[in-house]
């Protein structure tokens, strides 16, 4: 404690304790009254204090990034261009491996690849025999048209001899649990916390000899603005978006995106809740869509940022795809009337103001050309009438 609250410190990367440190001084500063500081090189946890400021309403948190970690520089001010639509033909078949790949989100993406002729890995804690009847037969069907080998392993510990050579990977092994932050035990959230960005480094390292070339991680929009209930689960996702900047840089030759989605409705984790949810108003993914979406952003060949959104304007699966604007404020939009409303939510309102897109005075512009969009993100007060170059 000091003149100004709480402060705790955390090193460039997640450690073991980690989780108990930052709980306590949640709980301490609620008890307390007291402000909060968490200050970090690299780190994380930012997702956690939200959680914490959406349960105790009143409890001021703050986080501070020194700045000697590269993914935490501001973000250069230049224009990131995506296309809209693939270029091109999609990616001929190779071998993928999908960890999680028996899940709700797993199983609706083998049904898409194994139907364009990829070979499938899929490696997940539950045993064939564990799932629904139903599943059993979407799993059976995959298998008719393509070469599946299912492989049960725990892949936070280890990674199993590939079948076949493996040149991309979708990350979708992960859980949920949801604990307000007042009783979740130290214990279970230092198990929870690591345990998904644990198991993307033990994928890729195993992986990446062997040829890997593009990784999708299955990520979460609630490590950008966690629910109540959601901190555990959020601060895993931030860690897994954490941990893929860092294998971005560490190994160049692989091509990593973090996808954080919202609710995909009717399969996965969320399937029960998802029309509920979308009744009240969130976006939610449309298994088809996502599939085909999760498929483009493997495919790389194809121009997107290394962290997306996917949620915003309510996609249907017989629009097309379309694009993406970067970390903050981010959006999809799969036509031209949500394109409008991605560069709507950009442009300056009445009196020269402009939509703040993500916290950190950021603001993310996008110009929308063709078929392809350009953003820009920038610090808030530079909004200058620029023009993609
Ligand atoms: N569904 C959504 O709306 C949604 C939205 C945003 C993000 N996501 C993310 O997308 C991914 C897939 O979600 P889902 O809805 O398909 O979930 P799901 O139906 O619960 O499937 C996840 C699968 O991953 C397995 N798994 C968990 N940890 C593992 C590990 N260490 N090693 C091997 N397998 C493991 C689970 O096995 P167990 O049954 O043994 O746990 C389960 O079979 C998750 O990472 C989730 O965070 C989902």
């Amino acid at each position: 404690m000091d003149d100004d609250g709480i402060v705790v410190e955390l090193g460039a990367r997640w450690r073991a304790g980690d989780a108990t440190l930052v709980l306590e001084a949640i709980h301490a500063a609620a008890d307390g009254g007291v402000p909060l500081t968490l200050v970090h090189r690299g780190a994380g946890g930012r997702s956690l204090l939200l959680a914490a400021s959406a349960e105790w309403p009143r409890l001021t948190c703050r986080e501070v990034v020194r700045d000697t970690h590269a993914a935490f520089r501001p973000r250069p001010e230049r224009w990131a261009h995506h296309r809209l639509l693939p270029a091109g033909r999609p990616m001929g078949p190779t071998g993928i491996a999908i960890s999680g790949g028996l899940g709700g989100l797993g199983l609706a993406l083998a049904a898409r690849l194994g139907a364009a002729g990829h070979r499938l890995w899929l490696l997940d804690r539950r045993p064939v025999s564990g799932l629904a009847l139903a599943d059993q037969h979407r799993l059976a069907a995959v298998a008719r048209a393509t070469r599946v080998v299912v492989h049960q392993s725990d892949v936070t510990k280890a990674v199993p001899d590939s079948p076949f050579p493996v040149t991309a990977l979708v990350h979708a092994a992960g859980e949920l649990e949801l604990h307000p932050l007042r009783d979740i035990g130290a214990g279970r959230l230092e198990r929870l916390a690591p345990a998904k960005a644990a198991a993307l480094r033990t994928l890729v390292r195993a992986l990446a000899p062997g040829g890997l070339r593009s990784v999708v991680v299955f990520g979460s929009a609630e490590s950008r603005r966690p629910h109540p209930l959601f901190g555990g689960y959020a601060l895993a996702n931030e860690l897994v978006r954490l941990e893929a900047a860092r294998l971005r840089r560490k190994h160049r030759g692989v091509r990593l995106v973090t996808a954080e989605w919202s609710l995909w409705s009717d399969v996965g984790m969320a399937g029960p809740s998802a029309g509920a949810a979308a009744a009240a108003g969130f976006a939610t993914v449309p298994p088809d869509w996502g599939a085909q979406a999760a498929e483009l952003l493997l495919d790389a060949g194809n121009s997107v940022p290394g962290e997306l959104v996917l949620g915003g304007p309510q996609p249907t699966p017989d629009r097309p795809l379309a694009a993406i604007a970067g970390v903050a404020g981010s959006s999809v939009a799969r036509d031209g009337r949500s394109v409008d409303r991605l560069v709507a939510l950009c442009r300056p309102v009445r009196g020269g103001r402009h939509r703040v897109a993500g916290g950190r005075g950021t603001v993310v512009r996008a110009v929308v050309d063709g078929r392809a969009v350009a953003t820009w993100t920038s610090p808030v007060h530079d909004w200058a009438d620029r023009r993609p170059g």
